[in-house]
């Protein structure tokens, strides 16, 4: 079934469920899953929560009372490792004081190797261990632990598949991810993604628009499409179809809903697919496009497979006839053999784009990466001072578009109530522009209009219509 995980494999993972459940239910048995990087963990993380809920285990948000630990990991900068590594320590406590607790590690990280090894050997609690490709096989990972079978790290996960179907516990109930395909062709020389997440494989369409409609019907208001090249979606499929055609197809689902792409890649950015995005209200309202650097020297190093005048021309593609877009972008600072030309350019752009907001990453060299091994890796002083540079030159663009928004009236789908703030909620516009206004009733959920009347850096400030 090439990639997609067979009708037999599925069933004997249910097996697994029941037989878990049989251990489990009634127990009052708990479960806490700690998520680190991407959109696409969190959606993973939906899913783990939705298995292990399924085999009778409560989650539960206090990791003091759980009988299942589990790490989300996540492998794209070294921070991230260091941060799973860290959670992983504070674990063994835990295991410490009760034997019977179960622990399990899964995501990028541990689809390396290396890393694998790490955790085998030096985090002897560890149950098991598995990356993104397996994630259907938790059911047989918790029913060998809790059976006290031997410790697993496995390697599976070196040829991951689709696997249709698995429960999700949703962590809300208006806002929804929903992956329309996994991995990654494109090995940017930087990138850790395409080894831990392998070749890339898109849902068929069908399940994907029956997964949107469900959602839809049942109230969610803001779905993104999740993908690390979404513009390469259906490539690979045998029912030739591409990113426009889904598009079209979801925009003829009725309801009022909001849809996002999370993430593009330039060089697949096609006319077609841009066009379907300004066609509907529902996609035109924000496009992250990560731009990485803006030397066309160092976007040849990168492997990015396009210049600074096809970026910048599918820029000018998405504003045309369309100004109220908001735009945002990822960056990264202090690539190897960057030099201070190479980083001014990329502060020009920055400059003459004036996106909304700018992801800015100091460069991390990842293991087994083709630009880990390259000259000139620049000292960490010198990224931190481009990095500064970088994020202050945005702050400034960034608090003056949000100025320009004083005065006009904002549909805004509400969060909830602010964490610092009594009294104050938060929102979000279509544009991913966060508005906080005061307000006594709870429209958590739903859409709403705010007249703003304030703004800075990273905020609109308003009051409710
Ligand atoms: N170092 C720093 N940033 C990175 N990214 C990916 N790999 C690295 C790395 N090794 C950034 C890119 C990508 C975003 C998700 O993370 O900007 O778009
Ligand atoms: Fe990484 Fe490049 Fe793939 Fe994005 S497109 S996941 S940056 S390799």
């Amino acid at each position: 079934m090439g990639n997609f995980v067979d009708f037999k494999e599925i069933e004997k993972q249910n097996e697994y469920v029941n037989k878990v459940k049989l251990l489990v239910n009634g127990k009052g048995k708990k479960a806490f899953v700690y998520t680190l990087g991407c959109q696409q963990n969190e959606a993973d993380s939906e899913k783990i929560m939705g298995t292990l809920n399924k085999m009778g285990y409560q989650i539960t948000e206090n990791e003091k009372e759980a009988d299942v630990l589990m790490v989300n990991t996540c492998a794209i900068r070294d921070h991230a490792e260091k941060r799973a590594l860290s959670i992983i320590g504070r674990f063994k406590h835990y295991k410490a004081v009760n034997p019977d607790i179960i622990i399990g590690v899964c995501g990028c990280m541990s689809a390396q190797e290396h890393q694998r090894e790490k955790l085998k050997h030096s985090y002897h609690y560890v149950d098991f261990t598995f990356g993104t490709g397996a994630l259907h096989r938790l059911p047989e990972f918790i029913y060998n632990a809790l059976n006290k079978k031997k410790r697993y790290f496995d390697i599976d996960s070196d040829k991951p598949q689709i696997a249709e179907g698995i429960e999700t516990l949703r962590q809300s109930t208006y806002r929804a991810w929903v992956s329309i395909m996994y991995g990654c062709n494109n090995f940017c020389t930087y990138c850790i993604v395409p080894y831990v997440r392998g070749r890339e494989r898109s849902r068929k369409m069908e399940d994907i628009l029956c997964e949107i409609r469900d959602l839809v019907e049942k109230g969610y208001k803001d779905i993104t499409l999740l993908g690390q090249n979404v513009n390469s979606y259906g490539k690979d499929l045998d029912e030739k179809t591409n990113i426009s055609a889904l598009l079209n197809e979801i925009s003829k689902i009725e309801g009022d809903f909001w849809i996002h792409l999370m993430t593009s890649h330039p060089k697949d950015a096609s006319i077609e697919m841009i066009e379907a995005i300004k066609s509907s209200p529902r996609t035109s309202g924000h496009f992250h496009l990560p731009l990485q650097s803006g030397s066309d020297e160092i976007l040849k190093k990168m492997n990015r497979h396009y210049d600074l005048e096809r970026y910048l021309s599918i820029i000018a593609k998405l504003r045309e006839n369309n100004e109220n877009i908001t735009l945002t972008t990822d960056l990264i600072v202090g690539f190897p053999g960057e030099s201070e030309e190479d980083f001014n350019l990329t502060l020009d752009v920055i400059k003459k784009v004036k996106y909304d907001s700018v992801f800015s990453f100091i460069y991390s060299p990842r293991k087994g990466t083709p630009a880990a091994a390259m000259e000139n890796q620049i000292p960490s002083e010198e990224q931190h001072r481009r990095y500064d540079i970088l994020c202050d030159a945005q702050n400034e663009i960034s608090k003056k578009i949000n100025e320009s928004y004083i005065g006009t009236a904002q549909k805004v789908l509400v969060d909830g109530k602010s964490k610092n703030n009594e009294g104050v909620y938060t929102s979000r516009t279509q544009g991913n522009k966060i508005v906080h206004f005061e307000c006594e009733k709870d429209y958590t959920g739903q859409f709403k209009t705010v007249k703003i009347t304030r703004a800075d850096t990273f905020a609109l400030y308003g009051e409710i219509i």
